[in-house]
This record gives C-alpha cells, sequence and structure tokens, in this order.
C-alpha cells in the first residue's frame, strides 16, 4: 500500500472513530448504517451521493486557486459527445418545450483577455421542471444538451429554455438520508457547461438563475456568487443574458 493511501484511510477511518465515541453510536445505529451502505450500493447512488455531499470540497480544493473563471462540480447527469450544434444554435429541445426562452451569449478568452476561437462549450441542463433527459422520466433522450463551438472571436450564443429547480432523488438511500438529518433536497436552477479549448484546463461549471429559489441552501454546495447569472427580458417574452469565461493554461506536470 502506498504511504498516501495508508494516510488518507487512516485518516478518514480515525474520524469516523472519534464521531462514534463522540455521539455514542450504539449498535443500533450501526446496523441501521450497514443496511444504508447495502442500500446505497443496490440503488447505484454512490456517485449521486459523492457528487452531492463531498464532490464540492474536491472541486474547491482542486481549483479554488486556479486562475481564469470558476467552476463548480460536475454532477452525475453529464453525457458524453451531446451533438454540436449549428446555426441557430439552440439546444435540441420538444416542439412543447415548456419555459422561458433566453438566449445565453458571451465570449471565451484566456486569463489575459485574448479570444480563443473554437474553443468547446458543452451544455447540459434540467428542463422547467427540473428533469434532467436520460436520467428522469419525461425529457426524451438528448432533450436540451448540445455543444456550441466560439467563433473568431472567441463569441459564443445559443438559445435555450430557462432550467428549473429539481430535488435529488427522494425516494433512493440519498434522499432518505437528507430527509432523516431534516436538510432541504433541492438544487437551484442552474446550466452546466464543460469549456474547453486546445492548451487550457477544461472549466466545469454551472451558471446559477437569480431568480431561482435554493440559491442559499443548494443541498450540492456548489452555488458561487461568481456563478449567479442575470436574465433579462427581451421585450419579446424572452429573456437574455450574457457569461464571459477565462480559461487557465494547461497545468505542466509535476516531475517526480
Ligand atoms: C447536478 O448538478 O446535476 C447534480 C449535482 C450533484 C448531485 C446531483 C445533481
Ligand atoms: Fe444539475
Amino acid at each position: 500500500m502506498s504511504d498516501r493511501a495508508n494516510q488518507l484511510i487512516s485518516d478518514i477511518l480515525r474520524r469516523i472513530h472519534e464521531a462514534i465515541v463522540e455521539h455514542n453510536v450504539t449498535y443500533e445505529e450501526y446496523h441501521t448504517a450497514k443496511q444504508w451502505f447495502i442500500d446505497v450500493g443496490e440503488a447505484g447512488e454512490w456517485p449521486l451521493f459523492g457528487d452531492v455531499y463531498i464532490e464540492h470540497v474536491v472541486e474547491e480544493q482542486a481549483f479554488g486557486n486556479r486562475k481564469g473563471s470558476k467552476g463548480t462540480i460536475l454532477g452525475p447527469f453529464h453525457v458524453p459527445d451531446a451533438p454540436v450544434l449549428d446555426v441557430p444554435f439552440e439546444l435540441p429541445h420538444r416542439p412543447d418545450e415548456p419555459g422561458d426562452r433566453t438566449r445565453v451569449s458571451g465570449r471565451v478568452t484566456d486569463v489575459d483577455g485574448h479570444p480563443l476561437a473554437g474553443a468547446n462549450l458543452d451544455v447540459w441542463q434540467a428542463d422547467a421542471e427540473g428533469r434532467y433527459s436520460g436520467f428522469m422520466p419525461g425529457p426524451p433522450q438528448g432533450n436540451l444538451r448540445g455543444q456550441v463551438r466560439t467563433d473568431a472571436d472567441g463569441g459564443y450564443e445559443f438559445t435555450t429554455v430557462i432550467p428549473g429547480p429539481y430535488t435529488i432523488p427522494l425516494d433512493g438511500p440519498t434522499g432518505k438520508m437528507t430527509a432523516a438529518a431534516g436538510w432541504s433536497p433541492w438544487r437551484p436552477a442552474h446550466i452546466h457547461l464543460i469549456v474547453s479549448a486546445d492548451g487550457y484546463e477544461p472549466l466545469v461549471t454551472q451558471l446559477f438563475i437569480d431568480s431561482s429559489d435554493y440559491l442559499d441552501n443548494d443541498v450540492a454546495s456548489a452555488v458561487k456568487p461568481e456563478l449567479i447569472v442575470h436574465p433579462e427580458p427581451t421585450g419579446d417574452g424572452g429573456y437574455a443574458f450574457t457569461y464571459d469565461f477565462a480559461l487557465a493554461p494547461v497545468r505542466t506536470p509535476a516531475i517526480a
């Protein structure tokens, strides 16, 4: 076993042992916890549990000091290889897609403000009722998922609908644990993006809608003030907002 694994595992176990002593955990509680571990595995919810309750600390630890735009958690609902969109750059959606239309536009640059032409924005989001295609009943496969490339000036633009807030699944063990602790299961409305360009660190992030509930008590603790956007009415029944992304140069691997 490596020193790192030894230290990390020892430390995690020591902290669990300390919590058991501090709270005088009973055999009944230990058996309940064991059954809960089994239930999380059987429900396939370990990725969900990790992304809700652990990923935000790993993300902040990994990228909190990085130059450029703020990132936040990836979460469990990304699907690779969404279609690359063409004019009119509209995220694929149902003909009767519910929700307010919004235009999203801005620029992708390096940290010195130089435009990055041909940068890729991989975008995914829940629908206005808070449902992700491919994971929840309702929206068809590929709904509200697509990739957009920047133009020669680093500009991008696409239209979509303003997503709704959503809860993590309530009937599974992660939701039941959340309820048992008396915590809110909601995530505020957000649009996910991975912004990438050759030679730069990919930016995994989310843009949070300012009018959404739950910005102050996101179950996944992923909201950062720099990531809150303000869709403005455009006078034609729709909305628009801009957001510029600055990418940090790719890190040179440390020589061992
Ligand atoms: C999400 O943003 O899609 C998400 C993140 C963590 C847990 C569940 C969902
Ligand atoms: Fe999400």
